[in-house]
């Protein structure tokens, strides 16, 4: 194929620039012109005939995204490009995968139905499957899913001593195994038992064997940060050190950065699928291995 040609939409953060360095793909020239009345108007000064094109987009809070994404998409193939190719490192609306109420939406379906329509492929990371076990369930166009725990092992192996992967509870043993596995280093996991709505006990009999090591949670997504902060709570009565936090896609909604800031937590880390300062495992080589 024609070498293709490259656009990314809403990301500030070095991603794009690595990309392009790592595959030596032409960079597109695109503008998008804001309107006083809230309306957008796409440009596109590179010719696209007959081309391939590869659109990178962070599509974290997609409602106000999606419609220049389907604009800037329609558009090129009015303009002849011969292919459309969606990177898009983290996938929204993978969390609504059933109608958790009468008369709910499975959103995750609806906007799979959406993308499907303007784009030809698309690659994403870690998208969140848990009801869905794989995209083909909810995506008809072929939508390839990459992983980035080996980059997240490589991280913990060089920048942190004595690790120690932490599993929140039971069902995350096989996980925490897997990474503790990658790293070559322990994992604990803790045991929940609920006596209550608010009263839940937290043990893990091996703790007193680990409190000179770096506690570390892996997650694929950090919302409210909830998850963290808790698991980090946990760790703290277990008398273990502040965990280090690390999530594939830092969401970070509301006040959730400074909240994990304020807690029992040493340090947050997160891969560069959203743009955010937490940014520190750069998924650009995994995108270009996987994009060729
Ligand atoms: C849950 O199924 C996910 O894997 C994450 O644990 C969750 O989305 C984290 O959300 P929050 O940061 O809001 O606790």
């Amino acid at each position: 194929m024609s070498q293709p040609i490259f656009f990314q939409l809403f990301y500030d953060n070095d991603l794009p620039a690595r990309l392009l360095e790592l595959t030596g793909w032409e960079q597109g020239a695109l503008s998008v012109h804001a309107f006083p009345d809230g309306e957008s108007l796409i440009r596109v000064d590179t010719p696209v005939s007959g081309r391939p094109v590869i659109i990178l987009a962070n599509l974290q809070g997609p409602d106000g995204k999606y419609l220049q994404l389907a604009m800037l998409c329609d558009y090129l193939r009015q303009q002849g490009a011969s292919g459309i190719h969606l990177l898009s490192p983290y996938l929204p609306y993978m969390r609504q995968d059933k109608a958790f109420n009468p008369g709910e939406a499975v959103s995750a379906q609806l906007f799979a139905r959406r993308l499907g329509t303007v784009v030809d492929d698309l690659t994403t990371i870690d998208p969140h499957l848990h009801r869905i076990h794989d995209l083909s369930e909810v995506y008809r166009i072929p939508a390839t899913t990459l992983h980035a725990d080996p980059l997240i092992a490589q991280w913990i192996r060089n920048n942190l001593e004595k690790p120690l992967i932490i599993g929140p509870d039971s069902e995350s043993r096989q996980w925490a195994q897997a990474v503790a596995e990658q790293v070559g280093c322990d994992h604990l996991v803790l045991e929940k038992i609920r006596h209550g709505d608010n009263d839940v006990e937290v043990s893990a009999p091996d703790a007193h064997r680990f409190t000179d090591h770096t506690p570390v949670m892996v997650d694929d997504i950090i919302s409210t940060g909830h998850t963290m902060i808790e698991t980090a709570q946990h760790l703290e009565r277990l008398k273990l050190k502040a965990p280090v936090c690390i999530g594939v896609h830092g969401l970070f909604s509301g006040d959730a950065w400074r909240a994990m800031q304020n807690s029992y937590i040493a340090d947050i880390v997160t891969c560069d699928t959203i743009p955010h300062p937490t940014n520190r495992i750069s998924v650009a080589q995994l995108l270009a291995d996987n994009s060729r």
